[in-house]
């Protein structure tokens, strides 16, 4: 039909949480529809994920997106003009072939993931559907009914906070919460009494990029004493009603098996992280840690999901970059047991659903992730209602450009449970406890 057809596709250059310039893209169709959408950008980066073009040179100290946004309003609106905006699948293989590079470097991923989310909202848009909900018919099983859990980041440290705390992230995760809302009330306790704890112990050094507070601390461990001590503060039980979860982000401080940890001046081998993770596995409730190791090191990866893999979600986020074939990679290595899924990672909507696709057949958990850099666009919690995925890590509980997530779910918890008839919660379903391998 033709209310499905691209009419043009358009660029313009908009600003993100870091004051750094990126790319809006509005997809309208020939009756006026119309889905716009924005690229993130990543600080800790992964060696191989797509690359986002960016000018270099003197304007906004190389971070202009000039070249980017030629390529849409250039090449891909001439490409995309008059394709069905419904065939998400075609319009995506078009634009890796009009790139035409392995990491997506000539068109930049940031045009094409902001292209790209851009037709998915206008296909939605012309169906008059809200995104979660145009995407959960086709995302198999009970997607579009369910909020994922949230991941939220307490403590900011690693490339997020200038280096000074090596663990990149230090989050909570609300396992004994009933709902979404009840999961976002309890993280906000502690959220709160973190900051207290802190500024009463004069720790407290200011807010790292997603939002966490970034603390003056004398080793890496002291945040895993303040998140419990927070969880407590806020009345709630560390382990049962909130967990720890931790982004270690390993690549940003090691290469090669030496990971060097400024805060507890000691250089550690593969074996030695290691082994310093299980430790604090073994002390403190942790349900889940993040590239746990270097991206280049999946024999210590495979070591290390052995020894904890059974009651610890061992994330690949920067070791797996939202591609498909490195998950069924990980898997036959048995290297971790869970990916983080960022789009821009992938470069496109349809590879970041190939990576969530393989993640399903293989057993692995999957998270679905803003990036340090992030602006107003909320598509990627439309993305986890409507595809299924059953975790959510958007940063701290502070900022809008993180806020704007967490209230999206809110609103799509209410419709849900509206547009459903019988007597879903307000406030969010949550996926099954044993969904989760921490169960
Ligand atoms: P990034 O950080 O967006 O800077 O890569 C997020 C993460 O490592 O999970
Ligand atoms: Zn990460």
């Amino acid at each position: 039909m033709s209310k499905n057809i691209i009419k043009r596709v358009h660029a313009r250059r908009v600003w993100d949480s870091r004051g750094r310039p990126t790319i809006e893209v509005d997809v309208t169709l020939r009756y006026g529809a119309m889905g716009r959408a924005i690229a993130p950008a990543g600080a800790s980066t992964g060696a191989a994920e797509a690359v986002e073009l960016r000018d270099g040179g003197a304007s906004q100290g190389g971070y202009d997106v000039l070249g980017a946004l030629g390529a849409v309003n250039d090449e891909i609106n001439t490409a995309l003009k008059g394709m069905d905006v419904r065939d998400q699948a075609a319009i995506d293989r078009m634009l890796i072939e009009l790139d035409g590079t392995e990491n997506k470097s000539r068109l930049g991923a940031n045009a094409l993931i902001a292209t790209s989310m851009a037709v998915a909202h206008a296909a939605a848009a012309a169906e008059k559907l809200p995104l979660w909900q145009y995407l959960g018919p086709f995302g198999g099983g009970s997607a579009g009914e369910q909020l994922p859990l949230p991941e939220i980041q307490i403590l900011g440290g690693g490339a997020h906070a200038a280096g000074r705390v090596d663990v990149q992230d230090f989050m909570v995760i609300a396992v004994g919460a009933d709902s979404f809302a009840q999961a976002l009330d309890w993280t906000a306790d502690v959220y709160r009494a973190a900051g207290s704890l802190l500024a009463d112990s004069g720790r407290l050094q200011g807010v790292a990029d997603e939002g966490g507070f970034w603390p003056a601390f004398h080793s890496n461990e002291e945040g895993l004493e303040i998140l419990c001590r927070a969880i407590e503060a806020a009345g709630r039980t560390p382990g049962q009603d909130i967990a720890i979860s931790l982004d270690i982000a390993a690549s940003e401080f090691g290469a090669d098996g030496r990971y060097r940890m400024v805060l507890d001046d000691r250089e550690l081998d593969s074996d030695g992280l290691s082994g310093l993770l299980v430790d604090w596995v073994e002390r403190y409730p942790i349900v889940s840690i993040e590239d746990p190791l270097g991206e280049d090191d999946p024999e210590g990866l495979a070591r290390f999901t052995w020894a904890v893999g059974k009651r610890v979600q061992v994330v690949g986020d920067d070791f797996l970059v939202t591609n498909a074939d490195k998950v069924l990679d990980a898997a036959k290595r048995k290297a971790c047991n869970a990916v983080l899924i960022k789009p821009n990672q992938a470069g496109t909507l349809s590879e970041t659903k190939a990576s969530f696709d393989a993640a399903n057949d293989i057993g692995f958990g999957a998270i679905i992730s803003a990036r340090s850099g992030e602006t107003e666009d909320a598509t990627i919690v439309h993305l986890g209602v409507g595809w299924g995925v059953k975790q959510l890590k958007v940063g701290s509980f502070a900022r809008s450009e993180r806020m704007v997530k967490w209230n999206e779910g809110l609103r799509i918890a209410e419709a849900i449970s509206s547009a459903s008839g019988d007597d879903l919660p307000l406030d969010g379903t949550l996926p099954p406890r044993d969904a989760f391998p921490w169960k």
